[in-house]
C-alpha cells in the first residue's frame, strides 16, 4: 500500500513568491529532522539544486566519478539489477558497498517525469523498526559484520566492490543503517535473512510513494530511510542525483 508523502515543502509561499534562502533551509531541516525526507515542490525556474545541496555538506561522487549523476535508462543495462534501466529496485540504503560511511543525504531531482504509470521513488523510515529490536537483535546487528557486494549494474561498470560492515553502526552523528535485499551476503538461517524478509514486508506496508513533477526535488537521510523504485515504461524518465556526506 502506497501512502502519500507528508513532508512536502513548497518553494514558494501563499503569494507565489519564492521563500527566502533562510526560511527554505530552516523549514527544510525541521521537516528533515521530523520525517527523514523532504519533497520540495513548486520549484521556481531560478532554483539551483546543486547550490542548495552544497549547503547540506560535502559531495560524494557517484560510481562513475560524476558528482551530479544521471538516473535514466542506459543502453545495454536492461538485463541487470541497476538504477539505469526501467525495472523495479528493492528497498535498500545507498553506499553499503563503500569502504567509508555511506552518504548522509541523497538528493534526486526531476528533469523529465515518467509519462504513464510507475517510476515513483518509494521511501520508508527504519527508525521505528530499529527501536522495536530486542536487546539481543540490536546487539547482534551492531556487532556482527556482514560481507556486502555491489549491484550487477555497478559490476558491469567495472567496479567489483566488496565491503564488510554491520547492519547498524553508531557514530557521534547518529546511527547508520545499512540494508539490501540482494547484496547483503548471508546464509539462509542467519538473522539477516529474517531481517530482510521482515523489513521488506514493513517497507511494502509503510512506504510513501514520490510521484515527481518536473523540477521537484527529493532529499532523504540515507542513514535512516530505505528507498526503492517502482518499474516504469517511459524511457525518457530522467532524474539527477547528488550524494552528500555527513
Ligand atoms: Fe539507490
Amino acid at each position: 500500500m502506497a501512502h502519500s508523502p507528508l513532508s512536502i515543502l513548497s518553494q514558494v509561499d501563499f503569494n507565489g513568491d519564492p521563500l527566502t534562502d533562510e526560511l527554505l533551509m530552516k523549514t527544510f531541516h525541521q521537516l528533515m529532522d521530523e520525517h527523514g525526507y523532504v519533497l520540495m515542490c513548486n520549484v521556481p525556474e531560478e532554483f539551483d539544486p546543486v547550490r542548495f545541496c552544497r549547503n547540506l555538506g560535502r559531495f560524494v561522487p557517484n560510481y562513475t566519478g560524476a558528482v551530479v549523476g544521471d538516473v535514466r535508462p542506459e543502453p545495454g543495462m536492461d538485463d541487470v539489477y541497476h538504477a539505469g534501466n526501467t525495472r523495479p529496485l528493492t528497498p535498500h540504503s545507498e553506499g553499503y558497498d563503500f569502504a567509508v560511511v555511506p552518504p548522509r543525504y541523497i538528493a534526486l531531482w526531476c528533469v523529465t517525469p515518467a509519462g504513464g504509470p510507475g517510476g515513483e521513488t518509494t521511501l520508508a523510515d527504519t527508525r521505528p523498526w530499529v527501536e522495536s529490536f530486542t536487546a539481543e537483535e540490536r546487539e547482534w546487528f551492531l556487532t556482527h559484520e556482514y560481507d556486502w557486494k555491489t549491484t550487477e549494474g555497478v559490476q558491469r561498470l567495472g567496479l567489483d566492490l566488496k565491503t564488510r560492515h554491520p547492519v547498524l553502526e553508531e557514530t557521534d552523528q547518529g546511527t547508520i543503517v545499512r540494508f539490501s535485499c540482494n547484496n547483503l551476503i548471508r546464509d539462509d538461517g542467519d538473522p539477516a535473512a529474517e531481517l530482510q524478509q521482515r523489513w521488506h514486508a514493513a517497507f511494502d506496508r509503510e512506504h510513501v510513494s514520490i510521484d515527481y513533477s518536473e523540477k521537484d526535488m527529493l532529499v532523504w537521510d540515507n542513514w535512516r530511510l530505505l528507498h526503492a523504485r517502482n518499474a516504469f515504461s517511459d524511457r525518457n524518465r530522467h532524474l539527477r542525483r547528488i550524494q552528500i556526506a555527513a
